[in-house]
C-alpha cells in the first residue's frame, strides 16, 4: 500500500517513518510513504499557500492553487501501479476514525493520498473537485493535520498482514469490540502487589475465562457505550 502525504511540514514525518514498526513495514516493502511539501507547488511569487478567506473571518484558508497542483503531481506518481487512488483530507469534520474504518482500510486495494490541513482548513473546491473523503481522530482541533495523519497511517499499518503477528492482534483492545484485559509480567511481585494466580496455574481454558471476564469488567468501566452501543467489528469477509 503507498501513502502519499501532502503537508506544510515534512519534517514532522523524520521519525514517523524511521521508528520501530512504521520503519519495519518499510523496509519490508509492505508500504511506502512519500512525504511532499505543498509550498514547492505554489505559483505565487512569495511562496505563499493560504490567504485570507472570501467573505471574511478570522485565520488563512489554503489555497485551491498548490493543494491541487500537489494533488496532481501525488496522482501522477502513483498512476503507474494501476491501483485506485483515493484522496483523505485530515479535518475536525470528517467522520470520526474507529477500529472498523482503520481495518477497512488496511484490507483495502487502493494507494492513499493524505491532505494535512494547517491554518483554518482548505478551499472548499479542493473537497469537491477531487471527491476527497474528510477523516477526524476526535472531537478537538489540532493546530494541523500531520499528527492526526500519522495516527491514522499508524492504526492502518499495523493491520496490514506481515507487519505485526496475528496473535498479537487478536487479542488486543476494539479487535472484538471489547478493551483489552489487564497484562502482568516479570516480576512476580511488585510494591507488595502480586500477578493473579490464575495466570500462572497453566490452565489455558481458565485463563481464556478469566481473561474475558477481565476484559468485560474493563470495558463496562471505561467505555460502557461500547457494550451499551454494541459497536462490534465486522468479521473478516462480511
Ligand atoms: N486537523 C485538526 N484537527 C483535527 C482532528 N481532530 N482530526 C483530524 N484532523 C485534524
Amino acid at each position: 500500500m503507498k501513502f502519499v502525504v501532502l503537508t506544510l511540514f515534512k519534517e514532522m514525518f523524520d521519525a514517523f517513518v524511521s521508528t520501530s514498526i512504521i520503519k519495519r513495514a518499510i523496509d519490508k516493502d509492505i508500504v511506502s510513504i512519500d512525504v511532499l511539501d505543498i509550498r514547492d507547488f505554489t505559483k505565487d511569487k512569495h511562496k505563499r499557500v493560504d490567504f485570507p478567506p472570501y467573505g471574511g473571518g478570522s485565520g488563512m484558508i489554503m489555497s485551491a492553487q498548490p493543494l491541487g497542483d500537489a494533488i496532481d503531481y501525488a496522482v501522477l506518481s502513483l498512476e503507474k501501479y494501476k491501483k485506485e487512488i483515493k484522496i483523505i483530507y485530515m479535518s475536525p469534520r470528517g467522520k470520526v476514525l474507529n477500529y472498523n474504518i482503520s481495518k477497512n482500510i488496511s484490507k483495502s486495494n487502493y494507494n492513499y493520498i493524505i491532505i494535512c490541513g494547517h491554518y483554518e482548513g482548505i478551499d472548499e473546491r479542493i473537497i469537491e473537485e477531487y471527491n476527497v473523503e474528510e477523516i477526524s481522530i476526535g472531537d478537538y482541533v489540532l493546530t494541523g493535520g500531520e499528527l492526526a495523519c500519522q495516527v491514522l497511517m499508524d492504526s492502518v499499518i499495523r493491520l496490514i498482514p506481515g507487519v505485526i503477528s496475528q496473535e498479537s492482534l487478536s487479542e488486543e483492545s476494539h479487535t472484538n469490540g471489547l478493551l483489552e484485559y489487564p497484562q502482568y509480567t516479570k516480576p512476580y511481585e511488585f510494591k507488595g502487589r502480586k500477578v493473579p494466580d490464575i495466570l500462572l496455574s497453566g490452565h489455558h481454558k481458565m485463563i481464556a475465562d478469566y481473561r474475558k471476564k477481565e476484559s468485560i469488567r474493563i470495558t463496562q468501566k471505561h467505555r460502557p457505550d461500547l457494550i451499551n452501543n454494541k459497536i462490534i467489528p465486522k468479521k473478516e469477509g462480511k
